[in-house]
This record gives C-alpha cells, structure tokens and sequence, in this order.
C-alpha cells in the first residue's frame, strides 16, 4: 500500500490468502456447479453459474458504478446502506433468468473501503449471493486508486486526483480481481503494479469495453491505444453492439467542478474515438445518479436516425452511479423556489433521478435496451432502446424534444424533483421480469435531501445561474 489509512495500523492488517482461479475450457452457456475450500479448512455450500455464451443472440448484464457496502457497526468511514438494496433487486433478476447467462459491471468506487481493509471483506460478503452465481466486472475509480503521489499525475489533474484511494494505490482491486487482459501500470512504490485498468470482451451480440479514468489515457499512452485498436476491431456485423465503460463522467449536468479539466481531456482525446467507431453506448459513474443523455457528440444532440434522409449515429451516454453511495448533487427545486431546480436541466439531459438503483441491459441482434430499475420500488422508470442500425428509439424521454435539441443549456422542461423524466415513466417489457414484487420504501434518500436543506437556502439568490452547491468531493 502506499498511503494512510491503507499503510497504517489503523486500515491495515495481513491479507492472508487471496485465491485466484482461471477456469478454462468451459463449455458455451452451460450450468457449471461448484465449491470453494479444502479438505482441512471446511467446504463452501454448492454454487452454481451459466458460463458465458460468446455465440448466443441475448445478451444481459446488470450495470451500476459507486455501489459500496453496508456494514451493521459504525466504523472509520461512512458506509452504504443503500447498497443492500441494489444487491437484492439484482438477485432477484438473477434468479428469474434461469438458465440464461448474465453478469455484473461495477464501474468504479466498488467497496469504498478506501484503507480499512475489514470494509473489503464487508463488500465480497454483501456480494456474494450475486457475484457467487454470475461474474462480477469491475473498472477502477477514484476510491480504488488515488493517492498523493500517484505516478500519472499531469499538472491539469492537480485537483482532481487527491487522497480519495486512502491509500490502497490499486492493491486490492488489483489482487482481489482478475479481469481480462494483460494492462498494467507500475506504482512507483514497493507495492504491486496496478492492473484490470483496460480490456474488453464480447458476450453475445455486445462488445464491452473497460477504461481508467485514473491512469493515462492521452494519446500515445498504452491505454489510449488499446481502446484505439479495439474498437476498430469490432466486427459489428457480427457484434452489432459496442458499450464502453469508464468511471469519472465525459458528461454529467451535476456542478462536478473539480472534474472539470479532466472532462475537457476525455472530450477532447476520447470522444472522437467513439463518435467515429460508432459506439453504441457509454456508461460513466461517479456522479451518484442515474441520468441519460441523446446521442451526444460535442455537447450536441445527434438525430435519432428515425427521419428519411441520411444521418449519423452518435453513442448515447448514461450515468450510472446512483447503486449506493449518497453524497449526490442536488437537482431538486429549492422549497422556496419550486419552478427552479438548483442545477437547471439542458435539453440534451432526458432524464435524471435522485433515486438509487441499477440498470439492465438486455441486447439481441436486432435491438439493445437499457433500463432504469429505481430501488425504491424495483420497477423500471426510465429506459432507452437503440437499434442494431444505431437509431435510438427513446423511451421515456420523449422522442420529438430530441428531435429538437441543441448544444445549448436550456431551461427545465418536464424537469422537476428527483425524477427528471422529459416524458411518461415507462413499465417494464422484459418477459423475465418479476412482476408483482413488494413495495420496498427506503428512507436513506429522505434523510439524505433533509440535510441539504440548509445549503441550498444560502444560494437562493441565485435564480437564473447554476448555482455552485456541492455537497462534498467525494464522489
Ligand atoms: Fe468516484
């Protein structure tokens, strides 16, 4: 490790084994039944899970970023109670799907142990119903890594990468996880060099691709190559789908300020390598909301492709951060000005929520769909459809307001309180969905808004601006 809490004899304690398997050779879209242990420590109960299938025609992941864990004692950190909530929604998915096989993605700040290494065991416990049954994929955050004296660090980047890795340098994420691929990063310390920082895979029709936000990716880095090369490889008559995933936002309408350079870094270097590839979608984190943009290329709206004449699909981007952690812009309408939300919604926003959850993504060859399931009740409030083509069919949004967007903010339309939909709350369409489910009523949200109430009344002032609230860095 390479810093406090994380080297210190507060965070830190022997490790013991950690075990890492690789099973190969396995058959496509099986059920395979296992256990973990030894004959002289005790077996594990039996688990199972449905191998991967490259060839099937469905695809389906479960995808959420900034999830964290929930301990039942107060500890050095705050925890994520909302996390218990995502997990068992997800099971329940899991366990209506059968024998079709699934996976989950975690884009980043996974446990938010940040140097107590007691959170870690909290979070693969929490975690196991689910990652016991599916594979569990992660990509690096700023809780997993950062750390003062990180090795890639340009002047720009000054205030963005902090201590917010307590310094765990990527130890943990990068020996308690093995994801495909061979990147890595050095150190610069004692301690083991960072990997699962980039890679990729296809499953079914969908080529899903992971990056760091957090270590280089410039042109001429290794990083920045490999997303190069790979998504110029895709065969997307074969692959129709394309998602990349990263952790820190290329957009976001939240006044994540701190964040700003490193936007204009991913705008500038990142995004014209998805626009001409034509990725289909791109999944961010760090920001603990749900929000979905149109089509986006440079701040701009793309036509959704469902006119005559000739268009060009742009990929859609989605931020998924809203699984567990609670510090959270506010976009809620103030009590004393209720028509006017503390950081107004521009056109290209769809939708955004204050809700915690998760998204499903269900693909087949001819169409991917991605849904917005709400904790508070497990119902789906928001979901985009794209088309293999890459026409956006889009949902709850309300299609004619993309057809008439721009670059530029604008004001609130349809846009108030935590659920920022542009048009009807759409109900779920999955056969495998599990209807009839109880009303689970949480009341984490509720406190969590009650504590910004003597915040926002300070930038009352301010109708017409964005106004500058933020509740904390740590995202
Ligand atoms: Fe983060």
């Amino acid at each position: 490790m390479c810093d406090k809490p994380a080297n210190t004899s507060i965070g830190w304690r022997d490790p013991g084994w950690i075990f890492d398997v690789v099973m190969k050779g396995l058959k496509k879209g099986v059920r395979y039944y296992y256990k973990v242990g030894s004959d002289s420590k005790g077996w594990s109960e039996t688990h199972s899970f449905v191998s991967r299938n490259e060839e099937s025609n469905e695809t389906i992941a479960f995808l959420f970023g900034d999830m964290g864990t929930a301990t039942p004692y107060m500890t050095f950190e705050r925890t994520q109670e909302e996390s218990i909530s995502t997990m068992k929604w997800i099971l329940r998915d899991i366990e209506a799907l059968g024998d079709k096989p699934a996976f989950i993605s975690h884009i980043g700040d996974i446990s938010y142990a940040r140097g107590y290494s007691w959170l870690w065991d909290q979070f693969f416990a929490q975690i196991e119903p689910v990652a016991s049954k599916v594979a569990y994929h992660v990509c690096i955050g700023n809780h997993e890594y950062d750390w003062p004296l990180q090795p890639w660090k340009p002047d720009w980047s000054y205030s963005i990468y902090g201590t917010d890795g307590g310094g765990e340098c990527g130890v943990p994420y990068s020996l308690k996880f093995h994801m495909p691929g061979n990147s890595s990063e050095p150190t610069g310390t004692r301690a083991p060099a960072t990997r699962n920082l980039y890679y990729s895979f296809s499953m079914g029709v969908v080529h899903f691709v992971y990056i760091s936000t957090e270590t280089n990716f410039l042109p001429g880095s290794s990083q920045y190559n490999f997303i190069k090369r790979d998504l110029e490889s895709v065969d997307r008559k074969k692959i129709p789908f394309v998602v990349v995933q990263g952790h820190r936002p290329m957009y976001t309408t939240s006044n994540e300020n701190r964040d700003a350079p490193l936007r204009k870094k991913l705008l500038e270097h990142l995004e014209p390598l998805l626009v001409k590839n034509n990725v289909t979608l791109v999944l961010w984190g760090h920001v603990h909301r749900y929000e979905r943009f149109c089509p986006l290329n440079n701040f701009a709206c793309g036509s959704l492709g469902l006119d005559e004449g000739p268009w060009e699909a742009f990929p859609v981007h989605i931020v998924i951060g809203m699984a567990g952690q609670d510090w959270q812009p506010i976009w809620e309408p103030r009590a004393d000005h209720p028509d006017v939300p503390v950081f107004p919604q521009p056109i290209r926003s769809m939708y955004r929520t204050g809700e915690f959850g998760y998204t499903r993504l269900v693909a087949t060859k001819e169409k991917l769909t991605v849904s917005y399931v709400g904790n508070h009740d497990g119902e789906v409030h928001d979901m985009v459809e794209i088309l293999a083509s890459g026409q956006v069919l889009n949902g709850g949004g309300g299609v004619e307001s993309v057809k008439e967007c721009d670059s530029t903010s604008g004001k609130a339309e349809g846009g108030s309180g935590g659920a920022g939909g542009r048009g009807e709350i759409v109900d779920s369409t999955f056969s495998w969905y599990v209807k009839g489910a109880s009303v689970l009523v949480l009341g984490a949200f509720v406190g969590y808004v009650l504590g910004f109430i003597s915040h926002s009344k300070k930038a009352a002032a301010a109708r017409s601006n964005w106004t500058p609230v933020k509740t904390t860095d740590d995202t």
